[in-house]
């Protein structure tokens, strides 16, 4: 029995989205999450950047005596970890190898999507890993840097989401794609504006969920929280404002998360 808690980051918000379904597959489990808002957007940065934001951000978590830490975040899965993956004495998982798992199980015509930041798709992961499986599939990847923006402000569901949804998507969806990775946590927080303009005919793969039911896979019993109140299991840090963050945050969470955040100086990590 491990009673250590899971570590989880990402760059603001989008990483809330793989806290939900670790929640949901693991409700005994304590997490500490944190998001870097005060230097979100990631994926349109250099990758020695990002590689040095990643490495701060799991010194950060690795305070607390993890037991885990998942990279809730597609930039800095596909751009840093297979670079500093043996860096750090501790398990460490992003969320494009699970993402990836599912997108080729849930396939019928080898026509696959990918969205991302510019990190994400300029480090071609997705690409490399989807093909290692079955050199056969097609990849068709569209960078989509103005979604983060648009989560990080609320705009989940509205004419200007659906506008932009729709010139990022044209071509993937002209492709016949049958299945499309959203290649940034961030971007389920837009799934019914995406899922709306590809039909129902594709399947959109959650990176966050799919590392979830890994976790799952990969913890199985190995906890004991159950009966702890959340404001116990569950603490949230940002490197900005906490207020917003807290709003946001629990609408997106469904439970009230106000009271359980707190800022910290990344830059001292
Ligand atoms: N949610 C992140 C990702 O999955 C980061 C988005 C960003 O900061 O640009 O890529």
């Amino acid at each position: 029995m491990n009673n250590k808690s899971i570590g989880v980051f990402d760059s603001g918000l989008g990483g809330l989205t793989a806290v939900k379904e670790i929640m949901n597959e693991l409700p005994n489990e304590s997490i500490i999450y944190f998001g870097d808002t005060g230097r979100v957007p990631y994926g349109t940065r250099s990758r020695d950047t990002i590689l040095k934001y990643t490495r701060g951000d799991i010194r950060f978590l690795k305070t607390f005596d993890v037991k885990i830490i998942v990279i809730a975040c597609g930039t800095a899965s596909s751009a840093a970890l297979p670079m500093i993956k043996d860096e750090f004495d501790m398990p460490i998982v992003g969320v494009i190898d699970a993402a990836v798992y599912a997108a080729v199980r849930a396939t019928k015509n080898k026509k696959i999507g990918v969205i991302g930041t510019p990190g994400t798709i300029k480090s071609g992961e997705y690409e490399k890993q989807i093909t290692a499986y079955d050199p056969e599939m097609r990849v068709y990847n569209r960078a989509c840097p103005m979604f983060v923006p648009l989560v990080e402000n609320g705009y989940f569901d509205c004419e200007v989401t659906r506008l932009i949804a729709a010139e990022y998507l044209e071509e993937i969806r002209a492709a016949g794609v049958d299945t499309l990775i959203l290649g940034c946590t961030h971007y389920p927080l837009l799934e019914k504006v995406i899922g709306e303009y590809m039909g129902d005919g594709v399947t959109l793969i959650n990176s966050g969920a799919e590392v979830a039911k890994y976790l799952k896979k990969k913890l199985h019993g190995d906890t004991a929280h159950s009966a702890s109140p959340d404001a116990d299991r569950y603490r949230y840090y940002v490197s900005d404002d906490v207020s917003s963050f807290e709003e946001l945050g629990s609408i997106f969470l469904e439970r009230e998360i106000n009271g359980q955040v707190s800022k910290i100086d990344i830059e001292k990590y």
